[in-house]
Order: C-alpha cells, then sequence, then structure tokens
C-alpha cells in the first residue's frame, strides 16, 4: 500500500526525463523520485505503439512493486500512446506531459496558431492535437516530426552546432509557414536545443512542458491529499535498464546537475 511518504515514480525511454525529474525536484523538494529510465530499449519515438505500450507496461510492473505514490510519465512518446493502458494497470494516478503542454500552449498563444514538434511516434499519434483542441477547438494545430533532434541532442550538438541549426531549419520551415506564434516541444529532449530554436523561430514562444508538469503533479497530490509530509527532505533515486554508468555520465546533460550513480535494474522483456 502506498501513503504520502511513498515515493513517487518518474519514468521515460531514457534520460530525457530527467527535464521533467528537474522541475519536479525543484518545485517539490520534499518528494521522493524513483526515477526509470529504459537505456536498453531508447529510442520509443520510432517505435510502433504496441511496442512502446508493452515495454511502459514492463517499467509500470517496476514501479508498482516499489509501491509508488504516483507515477509521473515523463516521456512524451508514452504520453501520446500508453497513458489509457498505464491508468488502467495502475492503482495510482498516472500523469503525463501533454495535457499540461498543450494547456500551456493555450495561455501563451495570442494568434490561436500553434505549432507541435515531436517524435515519430508522437506526432503520428495525434495526441498533441486532440490535447489542444479538447481545451479549445477553435485553435488552428500544425505538426512536425523532428526525428533527428533526439540523436543529435544525445551526441551533444546543441548550442551553436550548424549541423543542428540546419537540420532545425529545415524542420521548422513549414511550421513558420503556417505563421505560429507558439510551438510545443513535445519531446524530452528539445528543451536542451531552446537556444538553437530560438533563432531559426525568432519571436515563437517556445513551449517546454515540464515545468507545467510539475505543477499538475503538484496540484494532483494536494488534491488527494498525499503530498509528502512537511519537515521532510527530498531525494532522487536513478535506474537504468543498461549500462548505469553511461546513464549518469549522459543524465547530467538532461538533470543539469551532477546525479547519484544509477542502479542497473532487469526490467522483464529487456
Ligand atoms: N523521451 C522521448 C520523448 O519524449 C524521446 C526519446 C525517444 O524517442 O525515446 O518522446
Amino acid at each position: 500500500m502506498s501513503s504520502s511518504h511513498s515515493p513517487i515514480g518518474v519514468f521515460d525511454s531514457g534520460v530525457g526525463g530527467l527535464t521533467v525529474l528537474r522541475a519536479l525536484a525543484s518545485l517539490l523538494p520534499k518528494e521522493r523520485f524513483i526515477y526509470v529510465g529504459d537505456t536498453a530499449r531508447v529510442p520509443y519515438g520510432t517505435k510502433s505503439p504496441e511496442s512502446v505500450r508493452r515495454f511502459s507496461l514492463e517499467i509500470a510492473r517496476y514501479l508498482k512493486k516499489r509501491h509508488v505514490k504516483a507515477v509521473v510519465v515523463a516521456c512524451n512518446t508514452v504520453s501520446a500512446v500508453a497513458l489509457p493502458d498505464l491508468r488502467k494497470f495502475l492503482p495510482v494516478p498516472v500523469l503525463g506531459v501533454i495535457e499540461p503542454g498543450a494547456r500551456a500552449a493555450l495561455a501563451a498563444t495570442r494568434t490561436g496558431r500553434v505549432g507541435i514538434i515531436g517524435t515519430l511516434a508522437t506526432i503520428r499519434s495525434g495526441a498533441y492535437e486532440e490535447a489542444v483542441h479538447r481545451l479549445d477547438s477553435s485553435l488552428k494545430v500544425f505538426c512536425e516530426a523532428c526525428p533527428l533532434f533526439v540523436p543529435l541532442v544525445e551526441e551533444g550538438w546543441v548550442g551553436r552546432n550548424p549541423v543542428t541549426l540546419q537540420v532545425a531549419r529545415l524542420y521548422l520551415k513549414p511550421l513558420l509557414a503556417k505563421r505560429i506564434d507558439t510551438l510545443i516541444l513535445g519531446c524530452t529532449h528539445y528543451p536542451l536545443l531552446k537556444s538553437v530554436l530560438k533563432k531559426v523561430v525568432n519571436q515563437v514562444e517556445l513551449i517546454d512542458s515540464a515545468e507545467e508538469t510539475a505543477k499538475a503533479v503538484r496540484s494532483r497530490l494536494e488534491q488527494d491529499g498525499i503530498l509528502a509530509p512537511y519537515g521532510r527532505r527530498g531525494e532522487c533515486e536513478f535506474f537504468s535498464s543498461d549500462d548505469p554508468v553511461k546513464f549518469t555520465e549522459l543524465g547530467h546533460k538532461f538533470f543539469g546537475r551532477g546525479l547519484h550513480r544509477a542502479e542497473r535494474i532487469h526490467l522483464e522483456g529487456v
């Protein structure tokens, strides 16, 4: 049985979800977090929805055994294709990143023309589009899959890298032609490309759903009366399904600070 003392499970296909964990840990400093990165099977964004659902349920099974009090799906691809399955399987609140991202975009747009970028699986699912339209069906939404961004970020080709800049120009051209004024960064890796993207889109508002997700998690915990007790010190534990040394090395770029060494876990199916 879980209680307010129990940890919060956070998971992603790999290290990208650490951008979400960073926002969670800073907004909820008294909480204990268990982060799982499925580095043995990353990327999820190029896989079929069936595979992503199966992998996600295997991680959920692990988190269930750890008696978490809530699960944050830090991966956009998983949030796009597996949220209903996870909610059916887990007996605790399950929160994804798409709904909060859509809400932030609605608050930011002035012209009602919103762009969305993400992995192939996220864009094909239409989940962001649906989430935006559930909030306001009059918004005009334009989507573009940007599959090369994930490997470029993992390679560390961010900042002023000319190759990344050129790739960004090509991917974003069709969205700029639609005169979007807001762009949802619908993938865990894209916040690390903010400076490159800013150069390409100029005045367009960039939406990073991590902070909005953290706020949604806090409200849900408050509402359910399961916030960590006052006076407790929070902590983050890290687990990966492949080499934990590699996870830790790559992870600090996404987490924004050093992280405790990850431990390897065995997920069934890996
Ligand atoms: N975490 C994934 C997402 O946010 C990106 C990496 C992957 O494709 O697994 O969609």
